[in-house]
């Protein structure tokens, strides 16, 4: 399965896709990694031999205008899976449209809770005494696709958004790795997402 994967960020989830599918028998490979701006886990994807592109939203006139531009760049890659890890930007229509239902998503809280680009702070503004990792499939709502896989993380006494987003990254990356070896192997049919 050919994977492409945007970020925005650190994407140390997507280094962590990127060595699972270094290992031999995995039945995944990422092809390329795409931002929408300059970073720094752009830098993994180097360091693993695998294509970069950006497509810089701040260069582009509207969502849709930077999201037709992002299209084009999957339509090249061709990737039989688009992974969205850390990407902090909302998709157009027009480009879920188009590549739904292989656009998947992980989200770092327990959805349909905390939604949005601040699950984690939202969990503890919320007081939430639990959260979550989810992974899903992107539709044209915000982090509200059918859910893929998730799990419940416990928000410790203390927590701040930096130490409980460190406790939930290495349960995404586990069911991010996961959920596309199941892809990989038509242990999840995206067309009839059944948990
Ligand atoms: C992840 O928790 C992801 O779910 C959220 O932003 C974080 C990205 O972290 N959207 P990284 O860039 O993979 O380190």
């Amino acid at each position: 399965l050919s994977v492409a994967v945007l970020i925005s960020g650190t994407g140390s989830n997507l280094r962590a896709l990127l060595e699972a599918a270094s290992e031999p028998g995995y039945p995944a490979r990422i092809v390329a990694v795409g931002a929408d701006r300059d970073a720094a886990g752009l830098a993994h994807a180097a360091e693993f031999g695998v294509e970069t592109f950006t497509v810089p939203y701040r260069q582009h006139a509207s969502r849709e205008e930077w999201g037709a531009a992002l299209a084009e760049h999957l339509r090249r890659v061709d990737a039989d899976l688009i992974v969205l890890s850390g990407l902090m930007r909302l998709l157009p229509a027009d480009l879920v449209e188009e590549f739904s239902p292989r656009i998947i998503n992980t989200h770092p809280a327990f959805l349909p809770e905390f939604p949005g680009a601040h699950g984690v702070r939202d969990a503890l503004a919320a007081g939430a005494v639990q959260t979550g990792a989810s992974v899903i499939i992107v539709d044209n709502g915000v982090d509200s696709g059918p859910i893929l896989a998730q799990e419940r993380i416990p928000v410790l006494d203390g927590d701040d958004e930096a130490t409980l987003h460190e406790r939930i990254k290495p349960v995404e990356r586990r069911l991010l790795i996961d959920v596309v070896r199941r892809i990989a192997e038509g242990d999840i049919d995206l067309a009839h997402p059944v948990r």
